[in-house]
């Protein structure tokens, strides 16, 4: 498909599910590289990475665990800058490699105020993978160390990332027309 309609707009194809999935063993071979002997444990942020975090973990190569959390703080074209909450993180992150998984990070928001939450918990060390970056939509400054790819500051769906909680089913990533 060239394009969709989701909702009341238009997207057009921008990154072929080859291309993702490209981006994806390219993170995973990172990781498997820098995580030789350890066992860390995954943390996606739920919803828009449950499918980088499904294809990434399938190409790891350590004894890896998985546990999905939540926030809200994103509706519409615009993110609101509010994360609200965070919801599911049952483990006990204390003395573990945690990689949190994000679909993409956009103003930084969501990250700034998901990390303190677990550098308090003290865990042996902390990364973050994101499938998707937009460097130039930045309004706090979080770091990154794995990304997939970096895009400019348009929105996008497909892939787990939606519109109005459209789109998340699509192999592929679309860019909104405008
Ligand atoms: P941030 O807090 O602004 O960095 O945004 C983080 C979250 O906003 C991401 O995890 C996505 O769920 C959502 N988001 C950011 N940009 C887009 C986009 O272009 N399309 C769909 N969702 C997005
Ligand atoms: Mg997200």
């Amino acid at each position: 498909m060239q394009q969709v309609v989701l909702h009341d707009r238009t997207f057009r194809l921008y990154l072929k599910e080859s291309q993702i999935q490209q981006a994806v063993k390219a993170i995973a071979a990172q990781i498997n590289n820098d995580y030789i002997g350890k066992s860390p444990l995954l943390v996606p942020i739920l919803n828009g990475s449950f499918m980088f975090a499904a294809d990434l973990m399938k190409q790891l190569q350590c004894d890896c665990q998985l546990s999905f959390i939540k926030v809200a703080s994103y509706q519409g074209t615009e993110t609101a800058g509010v994360v609200s909450s965070l919801i599911g993180l049952s483990e006990n992150i204390e003395g573990r490699h945690v990689i949190i998984l994000e679909d993409i990070v956009d103003s930084g928001h969501t990250l700034a105020k998901v990390i303190p939450l677990f550098s308090s918990s003290n865990p042996a060390s902390m990364r973050v993978a994101t499938l998707l970056h937009k460097p130039n939509a930045a309004k706090v400054p979080v770091q990154v160390d794995y990304v997939g790819l970096e895009i400019p500051n348009d929105f996008i769906v497909g892939y787990g990332l939606d519109y109005n909680g459209y789109g998340r089913n699509l192999k592929d990533i679309y860019v909104v027309e405008n």
